[in-house]
């Protein structure tokens, strides 16, 4: 036994195992149920009992000695496991982040907004939910005037004698910048509107608008025309025409519609300006002297202009798009080829 007690010590002195499976093969050899190591201990039994104590504490340490030796090379096998497995290339690109982009609604807006900025003009804001009195009674709309039908009002509350109702156009800002600011005014009030109308591919019961007040003492339909030329030819282009076209607002007199020159056809004629050569952009007159006095401005000393323009249509215009249902519908398609259309 001795013997064989001193070749197991020597086998395992040499014993080598590169991989886990080997380190595993090796354990079962040594210790496993019927390994070398285990097979002595079971002869062990038959061992005169006047060599039991010396041989008892060299099997004893040929156990220990094995495992210790198990253990060794296990950890060895591992750090080579992981020293040998495939490493990260951290020179791999990484995956791109979709990047968002502004609405094309929103770009344009903007647009608009900067450019009346560069003229001198300051932005105010009012809120969306707004009294009779600011959108239709200051403006110079008598109670059960006609043209209140010409925008079909969303009310809030009715049944009293200012009644709460969803904004239907930015005018309401122009009253309360009268109310609250000295003169001259210089503004432009951005904003979102909303009437009762059906959608379709030219309307819909939200939308955006841009409108615009200029009060000062000898303020003239020249410098109206003039302010809106300019306007014209730094959105569309620096060959714009615009020409006026009598209109009627409760809130100007004289009114106008204007008319940019067609920038899909240059006059010629295509079928986005129904062959006309031009493109109807936006409302616009000389501050009613009705208008004024109702905010306590005296119509004998100051007058004004004042203008107001749909976003969406203006964007439509822009980009040629046909269907105003696209810039509220959000399908990624669409918005996506603006992404870059933060220029003129
Ligand atoms: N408020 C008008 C509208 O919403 C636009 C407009 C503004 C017209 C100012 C003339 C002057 O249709």
């Amino acid at each position: 036994m001795k013997e064989a007690i001193d070749l197991i010590f020597k086998e395992l002195a040499d014993l080598k195992a590169a991989s886990q499976k080997e380190v595993e093969e090796a354990r079962i050899r040594f210790l496993g149920k019927k390994g070398e190591v285990t097979a002595l201990m079971e002869q062990f039994r038959t061992v005169a009992p006047e060599l039991k104590r010396e041989y008892g504490q060299r099997l004893n340490e040929l156990k220990k000695a094995a495992a210790a030796k198990i253990e060794e090379l296990k950890e060895a096998a591992e750090e080579a496991a992981v020293a040998a497995a495939p490493k990260e290339d951290l020179s791999m690109p990484g995956d791109a982040m979709p990047l968002g982009s502004r609405h094309p609604v929103s770009i344009v807006r903007q647009q608009i907004v900067d450019i009346f900025r560069k003229f001198g003009y300051d932005v105010a804001e009012g809120p969306e939910i707004e009294d009779d009195y600011h959108v239709f009674e200051a403006l110079n709309f008598p109670p059960n005037h006609p043209a209140r039908e010409m925008q079909d009002t969303f009310f809030v509350s009715t049944g009293h004698v200012n009644p709460l109702l969803l904004r239907t156009h930015t005018s309401s800002v122009q009253v309360r910048t009268m109310e609250s600011q000295g003169l001259p005014i210089r503004v432009v009030c951005p904003g979102r509107v909303f009437r009762n109308e059906a959608i379709s591919a030219r309307a819909h019961c939200i939308f955006h608008q841009v409108e615009g007040l200029y009060i000062d003492k000898d303020v003239t339909f020249a410098d109206l025309k003039q302010a809106i030329l300019l306007f014209a030819r730094e959105m569309f282009g620096p060959d714009t025409e615009i020409r006026m076209r009598p209109s009627y607002f409760p809130f100007t007199e004289p009114s106008a519609e204007v008319d940019v020159s067609c920038n899909i056809c240059h006059g010629k004629g295509c079928n986005i300006c129904k062959g006309t050569g031009w493109l109807e952009i936006m409302g616009c007159g000389m501050v009613d002297p009705n208008v004024l006095k109702a905010s306590g401005i005296d119509p004998e000393k100051y007058s004004g202009f004042a203008f107001g323009m749909g976003v969406e249509r203006i964007a439509m215009l822009k980009w040629q798009v046909n269907d105003l249902r696209h810039y509220f519908e959000n399908d990624m398609r669409f918005l996506q080829e603006f992404a870059t259309a933060t220029e003129v």
